[in-house]
C-alpha cells in the first residue's frame, strides 16, 4: 500500500489532484471518507471533468447511486446497512469504470480490498488535506 498526503489550498487544487487519480486508473473503487463539507463530492466533480463528464455531479440528496458515462458515484450518508444490490452493481461496474463512493463506511467490510481510499479533512476555509491509500 502506498500513502501519500496531499493539501489542497482551492477547489481547483482538488480537481488537479483528481486529475492525477484519473490519469493513473479509470476503473476500481475509489471510498472517499471525511465530514460534511470536507470536499468529497467537489472530488468527484473533478473526477468527472478528468473523465470527461459533461455532467457535474451533485451531492446526491436522496440518490444513492448516480450512473454516468465512465463513473459510477454512490452516496451512502443515508443508507442504514449494506445493500446488496448496490454491492452488486458496484462488483460488476468497478472493471469498466471508476466507482466513487463518498461515505462508504456501511458497505466497507463488503468491498474489495483492492480499492484507492481517501481521507479529506478540513483545514481552514479554503484549504484541505488529503491522505490517499493507493
Ligand atoms: N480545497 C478545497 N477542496 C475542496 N472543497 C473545498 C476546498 N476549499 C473549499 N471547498 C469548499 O468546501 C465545500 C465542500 O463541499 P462538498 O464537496 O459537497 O463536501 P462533502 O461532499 O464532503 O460533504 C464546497 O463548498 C467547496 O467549494
Ligand atoms: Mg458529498
Amino acid at each position: 500500500m502506498n500513502k501519500k498526503t496531499v493539501i489542497s489550498r482551492s477547489v481547483e487544487d482538488t480537481h488537479e489532484l483528481a486529475r492525477e487519480v484519473v490519469a493513473r486508473q479509470k476503473t476500481g473503487i475509489i471510498c472517499l471518507f471525511g465530514d460534511l463539507g470536507a470536499g468529497k463530492t467537489t472530488f468527484v466533480q473533478g473526477l468527472a471533468k478528468a473523465l470527461g463528464i459533461a455532467d457535474e455531479p451533485q451531492s446526491p440528496t436522496f440518490a444513492y447511486q448516480r450512473i454516468y458515462d465512465g463513473m459510477y458515484h454512490y452516496d451512502f450518508y443515508r443508507l442504514s446497512g449494506p445493500d446488496y444490490g448496490f454491492l452488486e452493481d458496484i462488483l460488476h461496474a468497478c472493471t469498466e469504470v471508476l466507482v466513487v463512493i463518498e461515505w462508504p463506511e456501511r458497505m466497507l467490510k463488503y468491498l474489495p480490498n483492492e480499492r484507492i481510499e481517501i481521507m479529506i479533512e478540513y483545514i481552514d476555509e479554503h484549504s484541505r488535506k488529503f491522505i490517499l491509500n493507493t
